[in-house]
């Protein structure tokens, strides 16, 4: 079976409060839509430690810094287009 994939949304109050509140529903509606449920884990986790450079995402070990509603799409196209 494929390997599970982990991705982890920062929850601390400065991404929170600069647009990850948003982004984990419409992370979650991705994930639903495209049956990809499954496949990825998809978690909260508190501060990263890199406010100054967030909204951050972290998928595996890769962070993604300065995540903008309006690119959320397209960054979860690039990183799980090809599993749908
Ligand atoms: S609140 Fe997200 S890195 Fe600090």
């Amino acid at each position: 079976m494929a390997q599970r994939i982990e991705m982890q949304i920062c929850l601390g109050s400065s991404c929170f409060s600069r647009g990850n509140r948003e982004v984990v529903i419409m992370i979650r509606d991705y994930l639903k839509k495209n049956h990809l449920e499954d496949r990825i884990v998809f978690k909260g986790a508190r501060c990263m430690g890199l406010c100054n450079h967030g909204p951050n995402l972290k998928i595996n070990d890769k962070i993604i810094q300065g995540v903008a509603l309006s690119a959320i799409e397209e960054i979860l196209e690039k990183e799980f287009g090809n599993l749908k």
